[in-house]
Protein backbone atom coordinates (compact mmCIF):
# COMPACT_ATOMS: atom_id res chain seq x y z
CA UNK A 1 0.00 0.00 0.00
CA UNK A 2 1.41 3.46 -0.65
CA UNK A 3 1.23 6.30 1.40
CA UNK A 4 1.90 8.88 -1.04
CA UNK A 5 -0.05 11.83 -0.36
CA UNK A 6 -2.58 12.50 -3.02
CA UNK A 7 -2.68 15.18 -4.66
CA UNK A 8 -4.40 18.09 -4.40
CA UNK A 9 -7.60 19.09 -6.30
CA UNK A 10 -6.51 21.07 -9.11
CA UNK A 11 -7.75 24.97 -8.94
CA UNK A 12 -7.25 27.58 -11.62
CA UNK A 13 -5.81 29.89 -8.58
CA UNK A 14 -3.40 27.49 -8.00
CA UNK A 15 -2.70 26.52 -11.37
CA UNK A 16 -2.50 29.67 -12.66
CA UNK A 17 0.53 31.53 -10.38
CA UNK A 18 2.66 27.78 -11.27
CA UNK A 19 2.28 27.83 -14.80
CA UNK A 20 2.72 32.15 -14.57
CA UNK A 21 6.57 31.95 -13.17
CA UNK A 22 7.90 35.05 -13.00
CA UNK A 23 5.40 36.38 -15.66
CA UNK A 24 3.23 39.09 -14.47
CA UNK A 25 -0.41 39.54 -15.28
CA UNK A 26 -1.23 43.29 -16.67
CA UNK A 27 -3.93 45.11 -16.79
CA UNK A 28 -4.32 47.47 -19.75
CA UNK A 29 -7.26 49.33 -21.26
CA UNK A 30 -8.92 52.72 -20.93
CA UNK A 31 -9.18 55.36 -17.80
CA UNK A 32 -12.25 54.32 -15.59
CA UNK A 33 -12.84 50.87 -16.81
CA UNK A 34 -11.38 48.96 -13.60
CA UNK A 35 -8.36 47.92 -14.14
CA UNK A 36 -7.18 48.97 -10.22
CA UNK A 37 -10.28 47.63 -8.94
CA UNK A 38 -9.99 43.97 -10.62
CA UNK A 39 -6.53 44.05 -10.59
CA UNK A 40 -6.47 44.18 -6.74
CA UNK A 41 -9.22 41.67 -6.15
CA UNK A 42 -7.37 39.46 -9.03
CA UNK A 43 -4.45 39.81 -7.05
CA UNK A 44 -6.01 38.67 -3.73
CA UNK A 45 -7.36 35.65 -5.14
CA UNK A 46 -4.02 34.54 -6.90
CA UNK A 47 -2.56 35.14 -3.86
CA UNK A 48 0.11 37.48 -5.79
CA UNK A 49 1.57 41.14 -4.66
CA UNK A 50 -0.71 44.00 -6.62
CA UNK A 51 0.74 46.68 -7.95
CA UNK A 52 -0.93 50.10 -9.39
CA UNK A 53 1.67 51.76 -12.20
CA UNK A 54 0.27 55.39 -11.40
CA UNK A 55 1.14 54.96 -7.93
CA UNK A 56 4.55 53.70 -8.35
CA UNK A 57 4.84 56.84 -10.66
CA UNK A 58 3.60 59.32 -8.18
CA UNK A 59 5.68 57.82 -5.70
CA UNK A 60 8.65 58.00 -8.08
CA UNK A 61 8.24 61.33 -8.56
CA UNK A 62 7.17 62.69 -5.20
CA UNK A 63 4.29 64.38 -6.98
CA UNK A 64 0.71 63.57 -8.12
CA UNK A 65 -0.23 62.59 -11.80
CA UNK A 66 -1.95 65.90 -12.35
CA UNK A 67 1.58 67.91 -10.72
CA UNK A 68 3.36 65.84 -13.26
CA UNK A 69 1.32 66.43 -16.47
CA UNK A 70 1.50 70.39 -15.04
CA UNK A 71 5.01 70.97 -14.01
CA UNK A 72 7.00 68.70 -16.85
CA UNK A 73 4.13 68.03 -19.09
CA UNK A 74 3.10 64.73 -20.94
CA UNK A 75 5.84 63.46 -22.80
CA UNK A 76 8.47 63.02 -19.42
CA UNK A 77 5.26 61.26 -17.74
CA UNK A 78 5.44 59.14 -20.78
CA UNK A 79 8.84 58.19 -20.13
CA UNK A 80 8.78 57.96 -16.54
CA UNK A 81 5.89 55.57 -16.52
CA UNK A 82 7.48 53.37 -19.31
CA UNK A 83 10.88 52.79 -16.54
CA UNK A 84 8.60 52.13 -13.74
CA UNK A 85 6.50 49.62 -15.68
CA UNK A 86 9.59 47.91 -17.02
CA UNK A 87 10.82 48.11 -13.32
CA UNK A 88 7.95 46.43 -11.99
CA UNK A 89 8.39 43.68 -14.80
CA UNK A 90 11.19 42.81 -13.60
CA UNK A 91 10.19 42.14 -9.99
CA UNK A 92 7.28 40.04 -11.12
CA UNK A 93 5.19 37.98 -10.58
CA UNK A 94 2.43 40.23 -9.57
CA UNK A 95 -0.58 41.75 -10.76
CA UNK A 96 -0.11 45.56 -12.39
CA UNK A 97 -2.58 47.92 -13.23
CA UNK A 98 -1.27 50.49 -16.12
CA UNK A 99 -2.57 53.69 -16.68
CA UNK A 100 -4.55 53.89 -19.65
CA UNK A 101 -1.77 55.08 -22.14
CA UNK A 102 1.15 52.96 -21.05
CA UNK A 103 -0.04 50.18 -23.03
CA UNK A 104 0.18 53.04 -26.80
CA UNK A 105 3.67 53.06 -26.06
CA UNK A 106 5.98 49.91 -28.58
CA UNK A 107 8.39 49.58 -25.94
CA UNK A 108 6.42 48.49 -22.95
CA UNK A 109 4.21 46.42 -25.39
CA UNK A 110 7.24 44.69 -26.01
CA UNK A 111 8.55 44.32 -22.35
CA UNK A 112 5.06 43.47 -21.34
CA UNK A 113 4.65 40.49 -23.92
CA UNK A 114 8.08 39.23 -23.16
CA UNK A 115 7.17 38.82 -19.27
CA UNK A 116 3.75 39.02 -18.88
CA UNK A 117 0.03 37.62 -19.76
CA UNK A 118 -1.79 41.03 -20.62
CA UNK A 119 -5.95 41.39 -20.24
CA UNK A 120 -7.56 44.08 -21.92
CA UNK A 121 -10.39 45.11 -20.10
CA UNK A 122 -13.02 46.58 -22.69
CA UNK A 123 -15.80 48.50 -21.81
CA UNK A 124 -18.35 50.75 -23.97
CA UNK A 125 -17.74 54.56 -24.10
CA UNK A 126 -21.12 55.05 -22.10
CA UNK A 127 -19.71 53.34 -19.41
CA UNK A 128 -16.42 54.90 -18.79
CA UNK A 129 -18.14 58.32 -19.06
CA UNK A 130 -20.02 57.76 -16.67
CA UNK A 131 -16.87 56.49 -14.01
CA UNK A 132 -14.73 59.28 -15.33
CA UNK A 133 -17.10 61.62 -14.35
CA UNK A 134 -16.51 60.77 -10.64
CA UNK A 135 -12.90 61.78 -10.72
CA UNK A 136 -11.19 65.14 -11.76
CA UNK A 137 -7.88 64.09 -11.14
CA UNK A 138 -7.12 62.79 -14.71
CA UNK A 139 -4.93 65.68 -16.38
CA UNK A 140 -6.11 64.02 -19.97
CA UNK A 141 -9.99 64.99 -19.62
CA UNK A 142 -9.62 68.61 -18.24
CA UNK A 143 -10.43 69.87 -21.90
CA UNK A 144 -14.30 72.08 -22.40
CA UNK A 145 -15.76 68.73 -23.88
CA UNK A 146 -14.15 65.15 -22.21
CA UNK A 147 -16.84 62.95 -23.89
CA UNK A 148 -15.45 63.72 -27.16
CA UNK A 149 -11.98 63.51 -26.02
CA UNK A 150 -13.15 59.79 -24.39
CA UNK A 151 -14.11 59.20 -28.04
CA UNK A 152 -11.21 60.17 -29.66
CA UNK A 153 -8.69 58.51 -27.06
CA UNK A 154 -10.66 54.88 -27.92
CA UNK A 155 -11.00 55.69 -31.72
CA UNK A 156 -6.52 55.66 -30.91
CA UNK A 157 -6.13 53.16 -28.70
CA UNK A 158 -8.57 50.85 -28.92
CA UNK A 159 -6.79 49.21 -32.27
CA UNK A 160 -3.83 48.79 -30.04
CA UNK A 161 -5.19 47.70 -26.60
CA UNK A 162 -6.36 44.39 -28.95
CA UNK A 163 -3.03 43.42 -28.87
CA UNK A 164 -3.53 42.30 -25.55
CA UNK A 165 -3.14 38.14 -24.93
CA UNK A 166 -6.90 38.65 -23.45
CA UNK A 167 -10.07 40.59 -23.38
CA UNK A 168 -12.92 40.63 -21.13
CA UNK A 169 -15.46 42.71 -21.15
CA UNK A 170 -15.85 45.12 -17.83
CA UNK A 171 -19.27 46.67 -17.30
CA UNK A 172 -21.79 47.22 -14.95
CA UNK A 173 -21.47 43.53 -13.06
CA UNK A 174 -20.45 43.08 -9.41
CA UNK A 175 -16.46 43.34 -9.54
CA UNK A 176 -16.58 39.36 -8.62
CA UNK A 177 -17.78 38.86 -11.75
CA UNK A 178 -15.20 39.93 -13.89
CA UNK A 179 -12.77 39.09 -11.95
CA UNK A 180 -13.73 35.12 -12.33
CA UNK A 181 -13.90 35.78 -16.12
CA UNK A 182 -10.11 36.90 -15.49
CA UNK A 183 -8.88 33.70 -13.98
CA UNK A 184 -11.11 31.66 -16.31
CA UNK A 185 -9.50 32.88 -19.34
CA UNK A 186 -6.37 33.16 -18.09
CA UNK A 187 -6.69 29.27 -17.28
CA UNK A 188 -7.59 28.61 -20.53
CA UNK A 189 -5.25 30.95 -22.06
CA UNK A 190 -2.04 29.26 -19.70
CA UNK A 191 -3.53 25.50 -20.55
CA UNK A 192 -5.83 24.70 -18.68
CA UNK A 193 -6.23 21.80 -15.76
CA UNK A 194 -2.97 21.01 -16.84
CA UNK A 195 -1.93 23.87 -16.56
CA UNK A 196 2.20 23.42 -15.32
CA UNK A 197 2.45 21.03 -18.69
CA UNK A 198 3.15 22.65 -22.02
CA UNK A 199 -0.43 23.43 -23.38
CA UNK A 200 -1.80 20.89 -26.33
CA UNK A 201 -3.97 21.10 -29.05
CA UNK A 202 -3.96 24.67 -29.58
CA UNK A 203 -3.84 25.04 -33.17
CA UNK A 204 -2.98 28.80 -33.52
CA UNK A 205 -2.14 31.10 -30.63
CA UNK A 206 -5.07 33.23 -31.74
CA UNK A 207 -7.50 30.47 -30.10
CA UNK A 208 -5.67 30.14 -27.32
CA UNK A 209 -5.17 33.89 -26.76
CA UNK A 210 -8.13 35.88 -28.01
CA UNK A 211 -10.78 34.77 -25.25
CA UNK A 212 -13.41 37.28 -25.19
CA UNK A 213 -16.02 37.07 -22.29
CA UNK A 214 -19.12 37.32 -23.54
CA UNK A 215 -20.79 40.26 -22.30
CA UNK A 216 -23.98 37.85 -22.39
CA UNK A 217 -22.95 35.32 -19.71
C1 LIG B 1 -3.95 58.11 -18.44
C2 LIG B 1 -4.60 57.32 -17.54
C3 LIG B 1 -4.42 57.47 -16.08
C4 LIG B 1 -3.05 58.07 -15.77
C5 LIG B 1 -2.86 59.34 -16.54
C6 LIG B 1 -2.95 59.14 -18.05
C7 LIG B 1 -4.21 57.87 -19.89
O1 LIG B 1 -4.52 56.20 -15.46
O2 LIG B 1 -2.01 57.19 -16.07
O3 LIG B 1 -3.83 60.26 -16.11
O4 LIG B 1 -3.41 58.31 -20.72
O5 LIG B 1 -5.23 57.23 -20.21
P1 LIG B 1 -5.93 55.37 -15.33
O6 LIG B 1 -6.14 54.64 -16.62
O7 LIG B 1 -5.65 54.44 -14.20
O8 LIG B 1 -6.98 56.38 -15.04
Amino acid sequence: MSDAVPPAPASPEADIPSALGQRSIVLIGMMGVGKSTIGRRLAVRLRLPFVDADTEIEAAAGMTIPEIFERHGEPHFRDGEARVIARLLDGGPVVLATGGGAFMREETRARIAAKAISIWLKADPDVIMRRVRRRADRPLLQTPDPEGTVTRLLSEREPVYRNADLTISSRDVPHDRIVEECIEALHRHLGGPAASEPPQNLGSKDLASKDVASAAR
